[in-house]
Order: structure tokens, then C-alpha cells, then sequence
């Protein structure tokens, strides 16, 4: 099994990329999961992770992170994901906070674990750079980075930046200059990656408590713009997951990736250095560059279901 600790600002995608991870405790350890402000407020996220953990009643060490990002302000994308970050959902809570302090929590959890440790990083990138930066003893122990963020093609928040990137691009910056082993589903794969407007119908009708779950928040994406005309919604987060348990689901190439940190147009854009004539070596980030959409569809539906 692969040790994991998920790092997340739920968000509905995340909702349903979490469930997607619980449906494969055969796969993974989950050793903990930390939040940062993201696609909400730090109290907000925190809240639905803890309200999502006692929807499917899973003991599991949560541990509050960054409550705004290294540099600029924090901007929640409340267009997207909803006043309460996960479409208007109201989850129970019966589960409690472990721990206010992620940075720390990650470095106790990764440096006590006999084996390496994976993060698997769905929102902006506060909480690992700040871990990198003020424990830099815990590289030794990190296995693999699979990050959703960033892209080799356009951007969702700005015509070229993507929003886990554009949200902290200084500690993008951090993550992607640290050497760490790196796993990038930008959006460029995860735009093919979610389900269409009829496998979220299916969702909605269906009697298992978590499958209707995920049907009502993703029901609430499709008020976003950045739905294809209505007929898809990508389901970003779940990619990092995917690409642990079938990485044969994606093409990929190594290459170099630098965050755009100016204060000028491309600030937050992942430069990837996609030109074929250089040949990157397997130290630079594997860039996720396509996937098998029908497959992708296929084993997630399948999956949450053994939620139910
Ligand atoms: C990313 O931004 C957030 O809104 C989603 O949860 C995902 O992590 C996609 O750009
Ligand atoms: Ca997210």
C-alpha cells in the first residue's frame, strides 16, 4: 500500500476526489489529511473535510493549514464551488479537528512513517512549501508529489493561469523548484478528466447515500462557466488520485516547469518547457500530457460506488 497524506481545500471536486481516494483503502494508507484556503476560507474547508470525514464516518487525523497564501490575498472562488465551498451541501458533523497546525502535523506524520510517504496536493501549494521551507529534513522522506495544478496549455482563472497555481503562485514556485519528485495533472489532462452531464444524472437518481451525494455537489458545477456548453464537468483533483492507481490511464513527459511570480499579465502560469527538441531527464517533473477519458469515467463511477 502507498502512504498518503492529502493536502485540500474541498471544494467540490475535492469532495469527490476524496471519496474516490476512500474507495481504494486497499491502495492507499491515508495517513492524514490537511486543508488550506483555497477554494474557501480556511474555516470553511477545514469544516467540510471534517463534515465529509463524518459523512463517511472515517476516523482520520485532519489537520487545519494555511489561512492565506506566502504573498497576495486570498481570493476564494466562490463562483464555482458555492458560498460553503461545496455547492450548498450540508454535511453532519460528528468527527473533530486533530490538529490547527499542518505544517507541523506533516512533518511529525512523514518523519515517523518507516515507509516514504506521497502527497498528493489538491490545492494551492501554501502548506508545502511552507513544509519544505521550514523542514527541509522531511525531503528524504516524501516519495512523490502527484499535484493537480497548473498547465502546458491555457489557464481556468486567467487565460493562462490555473487556479491552485494562480492562488499562491510564490509557493508554487517552492514546490516546483525543490527537486522533489513531481507528478503534474494541469489542467491540460484534467480537462479531460470528469463525467458528463449524463453520468452526473445517473449520480443524482441513484439510492447510495455517496454516489447521490457526489451527483448533488457536481449538479452544483454545472453552473459554472467553465463547464464545456453544459455537457461536461472535469473533476480536477480526482486526477492525482487516478494517476496513482492507473497510471497507465496517461501519457506523460518530463520536463521543466518555473511559476510565473510576476506581478504582470502571466503571473501564477506554469512555464512548461514543452519544446520536443529537449530532452528532460526523469529529476524534472512528469508532466501529465493525456488520458484515457472513457477509462477515467469508467473506474470512477465504478469506484464511488463501492461507497454506497
Ligand atoms: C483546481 O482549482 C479548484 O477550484 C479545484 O478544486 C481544483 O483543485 C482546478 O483548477
Ligand atoms: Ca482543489
Amino acid at each position: 500500500k502507498r502512504n498518503i497524506i492529502i493536502d485540500c481545500d474541498p471544494g467540490i471536486d475535492d469532495v469527490v476526489a476524496l471519496c474516490f481516494a476512500f474507495a481504494n483503502e486497499d491502495k492507499f494508507n491515508i495517513l492524514g489529511i490537511t486543508t488550506v484556503a483555497g477554494n474557501q476560507t480556511i474555516e470553511k474547508v477545514t469544516k467540510n473535510t471534517i463534515g465529509l470525514m463524518s459523512f463517511l464516518n472515517k476516523d482520520i487525523k485532519i489537520a487545519q493549514g494555511a489561512k492565506c497564501p506566502l504573498i497576495r490575498e486570498k481570493r476564494p472562488a466562490i463562483n464555482v464551488h458555492g458560498e460553503n465551498g461545496v455547492g450548498d451541501y450540508e454535511f453532519p458533523h460528528t468527527k473533530k479537528l486533530y490538529s490547527n497546525n499542518a505544517v507541523l502535523f506533516l512533518r511529525d506524520t512523514i518523519m515517523s512513517s518507516g515507509e516514504k510517504v506521497t502527497l498528493v496536493p489538491i490545492g494551492p501549494l501554501t502548506n508545502i512549501a511552507l513544509l519544505i521551507k521550514t523542514f527541509p529534513e522531511v525531503v528524504e522522506n516524501i516519495e512523490l508529489l502527484s499535484i493537480m495544478g497548473g498547465s502546458t496549455t491555457v489557464g481556468n482563472t486567467t487565460p493562462v493561469a490555473e487556479f491552485n497555481v494562480w492562488a499562491d503562485p510564490e509557493a508554487a514556485r517552492i514546490v516546483f523548484d525543490s527537486k522533489l519528485p513531481i507528478v503534474m495533472s494541469g489542467l491540460n489532462v484534467t480537462h479531460s478528466t470528469g463525467l458528463f452531464r449524463e453520468d452526473v444524472n445517473e449520480l443524482l437518481k441513484s439510492n447510495g447515500r455517496v454516489t447521490k451525494m457526489c451527483g448533488d455537489i457536481l449538479n452544483f458545477y454545472f453552473r459554472g462557466d467553465h463547464v464545456n456548453n453544459g455537457t461536461f464537468t472535469p473533476i480536477h483533483d480526482a486526477s492525482a488520485f487516478m494517476y496513482l492507481i492507473h497510471p497507465e490511464l496517461y501519457t506523460y513527459r518530463h520536463m521543466d516547469v518555473k511559476v510565473d511570480c510576476s506581478e504582470e499579465l502571466s503571473r501564477g502560469n506554469t512555464v512548461c518547457d514543452v519544446r520536443e527538441w529537449i530532452n528532460y531527464d526523469e529529476s524534472y517533473p512528469k508532466v501529465l500530457t493525456g488520458v484515457d477519458l472513457n477509462k477515467f469515467r469508467e473506474i470512477l463511477l465504478e469506484d464511488l460506488k463501492k461507497l454506497d
